[in-house]
């Protein structure tokens, strides 16, 4: 996500700007800028890359003295990494400077309409519409920033936190926010604005949180605000007692923490602006003709670890949705296996940093047999989308724990929307059918928020098994990658033998493993689902169970017939057969995360492994 920053009092607004920025740092960005005020005039100054190439910038470029100024750090959306991309945007005629955090959803719109009077826009992004139109009611509300600003917003559709200073204007900073953070920091003759307290908590832990469509305006002494319709609104106060380590993890011990937590809403925002009115898929930015895709003959997902997972997950939907074969291949092994991949092939990418060596070599590889080429990466901008003839992003933002959760959710989250555009596309669903799939889909944020709130079991089991030698996974069906993901989570951060089967594959072998005290996590399929995989993995449960197996059982709320073969049981809601990844994953990742915490060990950078691995 990107960072904001906004400054106004007593100080250098470059100093306190710069340093908020790189407190913000963590949350991963390609671009930073910054602007301030200074005798009525607006200097910006911004910069692809980290914040060392805005200061070198800043070094041989200084900015005036001024007491008013607005930063940003940028996690690229719309519009690759670029200068011109970066923000801070600035109107066409100078006036006003704007930074944005979010997806403006109907920017195409507010493009064509801007252009459409004349303005020439400079860069890619969904973000500097908004200073062109902030300027243009400037002049309508005879210089009532607030105002303007309220204005504006009530035409944004999406996610958006906005800062914004106009040079008419010093000493005021005004900022708006709908579901994305804003936070203000009140000092004394001094107010700060920032995407979360840790940019500015070395300055006050006063701080105001912002509600949905809300508009504040801060002055040295002031902080206002409002609502969309310029109601006063009186903010709630509180007092930020972590410190500025915990502050950048949001005030979790861990980003790893942090990242789960952030689930419902990376989902959310995977799904947002895909989605019509009408419940239809809108998947504009893929750029793959539909009579390309009436043509593909087959599916290859390539990906590696947790992506390759996401994978064998989309595997069952994309097959069910639209009667096209699914080969998912780790992508070390792909390319060294002499492939069948042609131009009917339509060979996805999974990757959360878009780097991953394996993955880049297999998609170089499948591209050099004629076959056409999908990224679903959660960077912008990356290697691997931008060699891929097409590319679906995930908004998951950045997954700072090498353990990766929220990018897992989001990646089969993006390749079940294009299993149903294949669907949709090549007419083997009805529309109806995808209406109600995509219904679903909306109300998984919701379903996953519920599993969030429930994990202390989890925990506390994760605690008493801190001792265990091992733990296997078992699943059926989409909860077989469930299993396995299971048991990577446990490998990766606990550093304790872990493995994943198919639990009909127990009998072929396997189940030699059982004796007195060993784990035993299963994936229960629903039993509303396909009563025979619920059937048959009652069957396996109750086979480990006479072996001495302690049985941990993640099946949904209702299920009772579990009850009289588990050890344990952590519910989790009761969602459609396909849905049930995106629930059974989450105590899964938290388990992981609290028996490497138990054994002392290091959540968010485990031993040995890389966040992406660049190397074949
Ligand atoms: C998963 O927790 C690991 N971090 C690892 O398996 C990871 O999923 C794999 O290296 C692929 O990374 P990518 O998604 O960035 O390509």
């Amino acid at each position: 996500m990107c960072g904001i920053v906004g400054y106004v009092g007593q100080k250098q607004a470059l100093e306190v700007v710069v340093a908020g920025l790189r407190r913000l740092e963590y949350r991963g960005y390609d671009s930073a800028g910054v602007a301030v005020i200074a005798d009525g005039t607006l200097a910006v100054r911004k910069r692809a890359g980290k914040l060392v190439n805005l200061e070198t910038l800043l070094g041989s470029d200084p900015m005036p003295d001024s007491t008013t100024g607005i930063g940003h750090t940028r996690w690229a959306t719309h519009g690759g990494p670029t200068d011109r991309n970066a923000h801070p945007h600035v109107s066409e005629d100078g006036r006003v400077a704007v930074i944005h955090n979010g997806i403006i959803e109907n920017f195409a719109l507010l493009r064509a309409e801007l252009e459409a009077i004349g303005v020439t826009l400079s860069s890619d992004t969904d973000s500097e519409v908004a200073a062109h139109l902030l300027s243009a009611e400037l002049v309508r509300t005879d210089g009532d920033l607030p105002e303007a600003m309220r204005r504006v917003c009530r035409r944004l559709e999406g996610a958006f936190t906005l800062l914004a200073i106009d040079r008419a204007t010093p000493d005021l900073v005004v900022g708006a926010r709908r579901n994305s953070p804003l936070v203000v920091g009140v000092g004394d003759g001094e107010n700060f604005l920032a995407s979360d307290v840790a940019a500015f908590i070395e300055h006050t832990r006063e701080a105001l949180e912002l509600g949905q469509d809300q508009v504040v305006a801060i002055t040295p002494d002031a902080v206002v605000v409002t609502d969309f319709d310029g109601q006063p609104v009186d903010a709630t106060v509180f007092h930020v007692d972590w410190d500025a380590s915990a502050a950048e993890k949001g005030g979790y011990d861990l980003f790893m923490l942090k990242e789960i937590a952030e689930q419902p809403k990376a989902v959310a925002d995977s799904l947002r602006g895909r989605i019509t009115a009408g419940h239809r898929l809108q998947l504009d930015e893929m750029r793959i003709d539909e009579s390309v895709l009436r043509e593909v003959s087959k599916v290859v997902v390539i990906a590696c670890g947790t992506a390759a997972h996401a994978g064998m997950v989309a595997k069952y939907a994309i097959e069910h949705w639209t009667r096209i074969p699914v080969e998912v291949e780790l992508a070390s092994e792909f390319r060294y296996r002499d492939p069948i991949v042609g131009p009917d092939s339509l060979v996805i990418a999974i990757s959360q940093s878009g780097e991953t060596m394996d993955t880049l070599m297999a998609l170089r590889h499948a591209k050099s047999q004629g076959a056409r080429t999908l990224a679903i990466c959660n960077t912008v901008g990356s290697t691997i989308p931008r060699e891929s003839d097409a590319v679906l992003y995930t908004y998951a933002g950045p997954e700072v724990a090498v353990a990766s959760t929220k990018a897992f959710l989001t990646q089969i989250v993006a390749a079940y929307l294009i299993g149903l555009y294949l669907g949709q596309v090549r007419g083997t669903m009805f529309e109806d059918e995808i209406r109600r799939i995509l219904d679903e889909l909306a109300d998984m944020p919701r379903r996953v928020d519920l599993v969030l709130d429930t994990t202390e079991p989890v925990r506390a089991l994760a605690r008493e098994l801190v001792a265990a030698p091992s733990v296997l996974f078992l699943g059926r069906h989409v909860g077989y990658p469930v299993a396995l993901e299971g048991a990577l989570k446990l490998k990766e951060l606990a550093y304790m033998h872990a493995e994943g089967f198919a639990a009909g594959e127990l009998k072929h072998g396997p189940i030699a493993l059982i004796e007195d005290g060993v784990p035993v996590v299963v994936v229960v399929p629903s039993p509303r689902g396909r009563a025979v995989l619920h059937d048959k993995i009652m069957s396996n449960v109750q086979e480990v169970r006479a072996r001495g197996a302690v049985v941990i059982a993640i099946a949904e709320e209702g299920d009772e017939a579990v009850a009289a073969f588990a050890d344990h049981i952590i519910r989790i809601p009761a969602v459609p057969t396909l849905m049930q990844p995106l629930v059974a994953t989450v105590p899964l990742q938290v388990f992981a995360c609290e028996m490497a915490t138990a054994r002392g060990l290091d959540v968010d950078q485990p031993r040995n492994l890389a966040k992406s691995v660049t190397v074949e």
